[in-house]
């Protein structure tokens, strides 16, 4: 049977939610590190269907059907593997690739690559410990490396010379060709590394499948990394991510730090669960990586104007991934260092000050916006007010969305629009409003930012002074909307009736269009006077 590459079930599995997949179908409650629900696949009242993230399985106590997020839409919907497969790669958004089977010739090509760059490893790392190492020896221990971990990182030296093209002779080239480590040019293959401090990159199952290689002298680029080939695609893949998986499970969360020297010495001084994009800007596909482990992540980019903009970059990544129980968080090392040289310099102490003082993504968002934007124009507030939307959209939980929604019109109340007394607009002449009325208002205002918010033109059209000191409302959120509301539509009868008078008192040249205003505004009068009573109603219940 034809079937598809095990590359694309995983990236199904490592980009949908197993708990979101199934919760669209039935109701879960977490308890504990699990989600339950009733089964679907039998009869039951009480709940013993478990769900779990983590491992990705679902699992019924009552009638034992177990199984994964594929094997889920398969049964509950009673369809093939086939179409399963392309409706989850339709929910996330990605291309069904060609239905294909791994040749043998294809699993011999992969054995044959994982040999090479295995080996090419080998001779790196001895060769680091050999008179022609000695300055990327001397270098990499100057940089705080011990031999212990120089060897758990397989760190190695590729010489000036071809060593891979000739060490592989009898290898054919387009072997060497296909793991990015020979080219061949016009005067015949040579080695893409040469005199480069190497750090092997490992895929999740902990082989080596690229280098990234580091200059010693000093010339440009500062690092070269394997381009991309069949076993290694630089989007989607986390530097440190195979020593790091244990510990992020551990310690439930992870720490993306934004070079690989950092990733290593943050994880030997007790930040296991830190990891590095590669050389690239960070990845959809690399969040989507992370979250699959759990979604507590904190950001920690340089202080720089690189770093803030990567760090916005991150948090717009990370937006559709979030859950109410997710926790990221963005963290700085200022001072144009990063985490290596704080380690070095200051010590695991300030590092962790650094990690500890991260903050909150909803706050990072907020406080980024107040920045970009020019808050104190009705223009900026516009364009940040947009920007917090499309940002709010990419949210896929929508309650969470709404809640969080909810805290920034607080913020926007609070922050955005001072209750200053010269603040107001005098476009209606309103009569006096009685003083009970007013400080119920002000009760309002002062306990339901939110609610005041959504009804800022008419509160700030009522010409009152919202001073900080009112005392709290005892009206439910649900009362002091209604409250506001019913003397809205009040207000607004008095302005129609106001009108009406006028068009009566002008009666002289009064014409059919004046007869017809005055139905219209009978007819508002009446709208209007119904609906303060359906209010009114149901407030007295
Ligand atoms: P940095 O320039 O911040 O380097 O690049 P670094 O990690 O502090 O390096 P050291 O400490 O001087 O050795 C951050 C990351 O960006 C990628 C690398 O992955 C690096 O770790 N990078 C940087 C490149 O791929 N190419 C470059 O030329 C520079
Ligand atoms: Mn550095």
């Amino acid at each position: 049977m034809a079937k598809f590459d095990n590359s694309f079930t995983d990236e199904l599995r490592q980009r949908l939610s197993l708990v979101d997949v199934i919760g669209r179908k039935i109701p879960l409650t977490k308890k504990g590190q699990n989600y339950w629900g009733c089964c679907p696949f039998h009869n039951e009242k009480t709940p013993s269907f478990s769900v779990s993230e983590e491992k990705g399985f679902y699992h019924c106590f009552g009638c034992g059907e177990h199984g994964d997020i594929i094997s889920f839409t398969m049964k509950s919907e009673n369809i093939d593997f086939k179409t399963a497969i392309s409706e989850l790669a339709n929910m996330a958004g990605i291309k069904m690739p060609e239905l294909k089977q791994k040749t043998p010739e294809q699993k011999q090509a992969e054995e044959n690559y994982v040999k090479i760059t295995e080996s090419a490893a080998q001779i790196y790392q001895d060769l680091l410990y050999t008179e022609i190492g000695k300055v990327a020896l001397d270098y990499i221990k100057k940089r705080g490396f011990s031999d212990e971990m120089i060897k758990k990182y397989r760190i190695g030296y590729a010489p000036k010379n071809n060593i891979i093209s000739s060490k592989f002779a009898n290898t054919k080239v387009d072997k060497l060709v296909a793991t990015g480590l020979v080219r061949v040019g016009d005067y015949g293959p040579y080695d893409f590394f040469r005199d480069k401090l190497m750090f092997p990159i490992f895929n999740a199952h902990g082989q080596i499948v690229a280098f990234s290689g580091r200059s010693l002298d000093g010339s440009e680029p500062k690092y070269i990394n394997t381009t991309d080939t069949e076993l290694f695609h630089k989007r989607q893949t986390i530097f440190g991510f195979n020593f790091a998986r244990d510990a992020i499970h551990r310690q439930n969360r992870s720490i993306v730090v934004e070079g690989q020297i950092d990733a290593i010495q943050m994880q030997n001084h007790g930040f296991s669960e830190t990891v590095a994009p590669l050389g690239t800007a960070l990845t959809e596909d690399h969040v989507a990586i992370l979250c699959k482990s759990n979604r507590n992540i904190v950001f920690c980019f340089d202080g720089d104007n690189a770093g803030q903009k990567a760090a916005m970059r991150a948090c717009t990544l990370v937006l559709p991934f979030l859950r109410d129980n997710s926790d990221v968080r963005f963290a700085f090392v200022s001072g144009g260092k990063d985490p290596d040289e704080i380690l070095k310099n200051q010590g695991e102490p300030a590092m962790k000050k650094i990690i500890d003082n991260a903050v909150p993504l909803i706050d990072f968002l907020w406080d980024n916006v107040n920045k970009n934007y020019l808050i104190n124009t009705p223009n900026g507030r516009t364009q940040a007010d947009k920007f917090l939307k499309e940002c709010l959209s990419k949210i896929t939980d929508k309650i969470f969305q709404n809640e969080i929604e909810q805290e920034y019109n607080g913020r926007k109340f609070n922050q955005w629009h001072k209750w200053k007394k010269e603040k107001y607009t005098p476009e209606i002449e309103l009569p006096d409003t009685d003083s009970m009325t007013i400080n119920i208002i002000k009760s309002i205002v002062q306990t339901y930012p939110e609610i005041s918010e959504k009804h800022l033109d008419f509160l700030s059209s009522l010409n009152i002074h919202f001073d900080e000191d009112a005392p709290k409302s005892d009206l439910s959120p649900e009362n002091a909307e209604k409250f506001i509301v019913s003397f809205k539509l009040q207000k607004y009868i008095q302005k129609l009736d106001q009108e009406k008078q006028q068009i009566l008192s002008d009666l002289l040249n009064n014409s059919e269009s004046n007869i017809e205003k005055i139905k219209e505004i009978d007819e508002k009068i009446k709208e209007t006077h119904e609906k303060l009573e359906l209010l009114l109603d149901m407030n007295n219940k």
